[in-house]
């Protein structure tokens, strides 16, 4: 099985480490503070989520970004190349407490973000969805929570798109970055915060 690391142990990256934990798959935990920082946040999560460098989370097969828009240059600089490693990209790009959009000069921000991980097959997910959501039961109202993802490499999309299935939500594959990202961008696009659910 891939593994799995976290850059980034705030709302999103604890929420997905929920997501995990809840079927006991093994991710590393990190953030700019160091390991000893997240010790009670990794006990409270549950076993199979331990806290670990960002450089050791930036080690794993697969390595999932939540950094404030703002911070990321600072938080994946100086990483070596991922090698056609998967890299999910969860953030948007604006930020509290302005709320003011970042300037991508007409780009998709998860175009941006792919200069910032070289050699990553980048794929877009869990960014959509307010943080209790994505760490709560995706089973719900009957049915299964829908998540979408996007991205350029048809096989990390496959990768990403059996985990989101394992984690127990509704995947929607909605394509390229180019427009998927823009489907999902928040702010911009018609998808963000739609909390939708897959009825059988
Ligand atoms: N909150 C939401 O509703 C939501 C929903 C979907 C997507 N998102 C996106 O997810 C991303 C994260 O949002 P959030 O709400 O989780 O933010 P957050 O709660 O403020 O957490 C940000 C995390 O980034 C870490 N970080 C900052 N600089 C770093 C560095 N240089 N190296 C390693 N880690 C670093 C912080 O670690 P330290 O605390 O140690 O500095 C913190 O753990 C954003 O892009 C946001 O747009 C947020």
């Amino acid at each position: 099985m891939s593994t799995i690391g976290i850059i980034g142990a705030g709302h999103i990256g604890r929420a997905f480490a929920t997501a995990l934990a809840r079927h006991n798959i093994p991710a590393t935990l990190s953030n700019s503070r160091g390991p000893e920082s997240l010790t009670e946040t990794v006990a409270a999560i549950g076993p199979s989520i331990t806290a670990g460098t960002r450089e050791e989370a930036a080690s794993k097969d697969i390595v999932f970004v939540a950094v404030n828009w703002s911070k990321l240059p600072a938080a994946l600089a100086g990483l070596p190349d991922f090698e056609g490693r998967i890299v999910i990209d969860a953030n948007n790009p604006i930020e509290a407490p302005l709320f003011k959009p970042a300037d991508l000069g007409g780009r998709v921000s998860s175009q941006v973000f792919a200069e910032l991980v070289p050699g990553a097959r980048v794929v877009k997910a869990f960014n959509h969805l307010a943080p209790p959501l994505v760490a709560g039961d995706p089973a719900t109202e009957g049915g299964k929570r829908v998540l979408f993802y996007s991205g350029d490499d048809a096989a990390a999309k496959a990768e990403i798109g059996a985990l989101i299935d394992r984690l127990g939500f509704f995947g929607i594959d909605l394509g390229s970055l180019a427009i998927g990202g823009q489907l999902v961008q928040f702010p911009g696009g018609p998808l963000p915060a739609l909390n939708l659910v897959k009825f059988d």
